[in-house]
């Protein structure tokens, strides 16, 4: 797990993600803050759609931006719905989240709980996840 004061920041910066979220069809804003192994961090929101499956989650285009800066190995995403403590990165996300666990350890999640940041591994999100090994 990450130490206290790494997930207060990591946290704080996904809250302030989602008030950046375009979210007018939910109401209902996410953001995502995203550690890489270099220490670098990424955000992200909701980008929703008048097409409403067009719509991005937070987690997504923050993954998107890590990635698109060449990043690859991420150690820690923390996620915040101010309208839902406690909420976890929804199936499309943990699948897309899979891809970039980092090869030495795991990957850490961060929640926006009542009592703030709850930590859990991602594993305990997507057990026995279809990844790029299977594809070897
Ligand atoms: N949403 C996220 O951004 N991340 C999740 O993990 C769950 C759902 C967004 C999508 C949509 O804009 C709104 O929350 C309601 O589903």
């Amino acid at each position: 797990m990450l130490e206290r004061e790494l997930a207060e920041t990591l946290l704080a910066r996904a809250r302030a993600a989602a008030e950046r979220a375009y979210a007018p069809y939910s109401n209902f804003p996410v953001g995502a803050a995203i550690l890489t192994e270099d220490g670098t961090i990424f955000e992200g929101a909701n980008i929703e759609n008048a097409s409403y499956p067009v719509t991005m989650c937070a987690e997504r285009t923050a993954a998107g931006a890590a990635v698109f800066a060449g990043k690859r190995e991420f150690r820690a995403v923390a996620v915040s719905a101010p309208r839902a403590p406690g909420a976890t990165p929804c199936g499309a996300c943990r699948q897309l989240l899979n891809e970039f666990k980092p090869a030495r350890g795991e990957l850490i999640v961060i929640l926006d709980g009542p009592a703030g940041p709850e930590q859990m591994p991602f594993s305990a999100l997507l057990p026995h996840a279809f990844g790029p090994r299977d594809l070897e």
